[in-house]
């Protein structure tokens, strides 16, 4: 399966959710290829940091532009999974990556100006289906509010998209993504295990992946405790 994760705004958790994923696609199993298609590279930096502290290694390459599209035809022959995370814009890179992906990813923070480029991002898909006729798109609240009516509201006006599917389970904004990304770690591995956190990331990729793989690698990753990838 190849999966975009993208949208316009920047900021949003784009980077998080494809690291994780990716990482708890390689603890269930699978060969999995993480593309960085973001100038910023932040997702190279993480794979970098998880390799310095000896946490193992993934396979990850940095793309951009046309080459994008053309390098993720051949590599998906050699990978069971793609995850690509794109920068914070509609830029060429993303919409290359969607030209061949399945599934096109989007975290929304519950915030006025993340929501208000919803719009922009059902362009953006409309736009690739012409080409791409099969791609699937859904969208999650990503650092959501720990309390409050925010995240419904949000919820609510997401759920109203023809264009994009809604994934009714938030990633809350929680100290432990951020100090987990920073160690080179999804949050299925980090010790402390914060199980709130770990929870949250295991539905995304199951709403993603569609099996229960994740939960087992993140239990027996629990029990026994680092795993290399
Ligand atoms: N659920 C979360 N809880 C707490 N912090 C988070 C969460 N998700 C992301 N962050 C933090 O917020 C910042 C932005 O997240 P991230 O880099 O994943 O977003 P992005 O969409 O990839 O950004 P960009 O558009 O710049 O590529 C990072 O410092 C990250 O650690
Ligand atoms: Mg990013």
């Amino acid at each position: 399966m190849i999966v975009t994760v993208g949208g316009i705004k920047g900021g949003g958790g784009k980077t998080t959710a494809a690291t994780n994923l990716t990482v708890m696609r390689r603890l269930a199993g699978c060969d999995v290829l993480l593309i960085d298609a973001d100038e910023q590279r932040s997702a190279s930096e993480f794979v970098a940091q998880r390799e310095a502290l000896g946490q193992g290694s993934l396979a990850c390459v940095q793309l951009v532009g046309a080459a994008v599209r053309t390098q993720v035809r051949q590599l998906a022959t050699r990978y069971s999974d793609i995850v690509i995370d794109t920068g914070g814009r509609d830029t060429a890179s993303q919409r290359a990556a969607l030209t061949v992906s399945d599934l096109l990813l989007v975290p929304f923070q519950p915030g006025n100006f993340d929501l208000w480029t919803l719009e922009q991002v059902e362009r953006l898909v409309e736009e690739v289906r012409s080409v791409n006729e099969g791609l699937d798109a859904a969208c999650f609240i990503s650092r959501g509010y720990p309390v409050g009516a925010d995240n419904a509201q949000a919820a609510e006006m997401l759920q109203k998209s023809t264009m994009l599917r809604f994934i009714a389970t938030p990633i809350i904004g929680r100290k432990a993504f951020n100090t987990a990304s920073g160690e080179g770690l999804s949050v299925v591995e980090a010790k402390p295990r914060d199980s709130k956190a770990v929870a949250e990331m295991q539905r995304l990729y199951q709403a993603v992946f569609g099996d229960d793989d994740a939960e087992a690698a993140a239990l027996s990753q629990h029990d026994s405790g680092k795993v290399t990838a």
